[in-house]
C-alpha cells in the first residue's frame, strides 16, 4: 500500500511515518503524514509513542479526501510531547482519530473573528482554511507572550485572513491581551460569530466578551485525556465530558460547564486549581 493511499481511522490504530517536520519556533513544531484523515476542524487525533504515552492534538490542517496529507503542530511541554519533538522524518508515531465534536461553521456567516492562544492557533488554522474555502471573510487575532512565539503567521496570512496579533511585552502588534483586540473587534465591526482556542482564562475572558456583544462563541476546551472515547471520565468539565461531548462547546453549554475556567483534574483524576 502507498503511503498517500493509508487511511487513518478511529477504530484502527494507524502507524505512520513522519513525512516532514517544519520548525515554528524553538518550542514548536509542525508534523506532516501522507495520509487521509477525514477530520473537520475542530477534531483532534491521539498519537501514540511506544512504551512512552498517547496524547490529543488537534488537526492544524488537511489536504484533500482521498489523497494528501494532514499535520498537527505540537509544543514541547512535557514527556510526551520532548519524545515527539526527537522523532524526524521517517521515524513512525501510531495514530488514531478524528475524535470528539467539530467547530459548527454557521450557514449565513459573512465575517468571523477566531480569537487564539498558543498552540490554540493551530485548530484555528484548520478552521480558518475552511471558512476561507467557503469564501467567509476571516479576522484571526493570535495572543502570544512574545514575537518569537506566534506560530503559523506566514500560513495564516497566505490563506487571505485579517491576521492581527496582540503579544505580552509589545514585541509585535498590540501589547496587551489578545481579548482586548477581540473586544475592539465586535465594538467597531460586523462579525457573525466568534471561535477560541487556547488558555482557559482567555477563552473565559472571550466567552464574556462576546455575551456582551450578544455574539455567539465555539470555544475549544483542553482537559487531561486518557482513553479520548468517553470511557475513563478523566476528562470531565461538570457533567460533559471533553473527549466525546467536545472539545467543542458553544454559549449554550456553559451552565452545564460549571468547571469552566475554575478547575481541571491531574493524571490521577485529582481535581485541581486551573
Ligand atoms: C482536544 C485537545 C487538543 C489538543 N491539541 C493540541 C495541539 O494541537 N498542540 C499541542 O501542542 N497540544 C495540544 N493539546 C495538549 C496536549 O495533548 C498536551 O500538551 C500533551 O498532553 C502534553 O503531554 P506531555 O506528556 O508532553 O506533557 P505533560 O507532562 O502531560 O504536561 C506538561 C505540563 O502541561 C500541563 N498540562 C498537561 N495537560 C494539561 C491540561 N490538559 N491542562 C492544563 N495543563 C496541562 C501539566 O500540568 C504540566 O505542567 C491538546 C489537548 C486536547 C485535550
Ligand atoms: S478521555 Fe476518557 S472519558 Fe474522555
Amino acid at each position: 500500500m502507498k503511503k498517500s493511499d493509508a487511511f487513518v481511522k478511529k477504530d484502527d490504530l494507524a502507524f505512520l511515518e513522519i513525512a516532514g517536520v517544519e520548525n515554528e519556533n524553538p518550542k514548536v513544531k509542525t508534523f506532516y503524514f501522507e495520509a487521509s484523515l477525514n477530520a473537520e476542524p475542530g477534531q483532534f487525533v491521539m498519537l501514540w509513542i511506544p512504551r512512552v504515552d498517547a496524547k490529543p492534538f488537534g488537526v492544524m490542517s488537511q489536504t484533500g479526501k482521498a489523497r494528501g496529507g494532514f499535520a498537527v503542530t505540537v509544543a514541547n511541554v512535557g514527556a510526551f510531547t520532548k519524545k515527539m519533538f526527537a522523532l524526524k522524518k521517517g521515524n513512525r508515531v501510531g495514530i488514531q482519530g478524528p475524535f470528539g465534536k467539530p467547530f459548527e461553521i454557521p450557514k449565513r456567516a459573512k465575517r468571523v473573528a477566531l480569537v487564539a492562544g498558543g498552540f490554540g492557533a493551530a485548530p484555528l488554522a484548520f478552521l480558518a482554511q475552511r471558512l476561507r474555502a467557503k469564501r467567509v471573510g476571516v479576522v484571526f487575532i493570535e495572543g502570544a507572550r512574545t514575537k518569537a512565539n506566534v506560530i503559523l503567521e506566514k500560513r495564516l496570512r497566505s490563506l487571505g485572513v485579517d491576521f492581527r496579533v496582540a503579544t505580552d511585552d509589545g514585541s509585535a502588534g498590540f501589547k496587551g491581551y489578545c481579548t482586548l483586540l477581540l473586544e475592539e473587534a465586535l465594538k467597531k465591526e460586523k462579525i457573525d460569530a466568534v471561535f477560541a482556542c487556547g488558555p482557559e482564562r482567555m477563552m473565559q475572558a472571550a466567552v464574556k466578551i462576546c455575551q456582551t456583544h450578544k455574539v455567539n462563541v465555539q470555544f475549544s476546551l483542553e482537559r487531561f485525556m486518557k482513553c479520548g472515547y468517553g470511557v475513563c471520565g478523566q476528562c470531565a468539565c461538570g457533567s460533559k465530558l471533553v473527549c466525546s461531548d467536545g472539545p467543542v462547546f458553544e454559549t449554550r453549554d456553559l451552565p452545564e460547564l460549571v468547571d469552566f475556567g475554575k478547575t481541571r483534574r491531574d493524571a490521577s483524576g485529582a481535581v485541581m486549581p486551573l
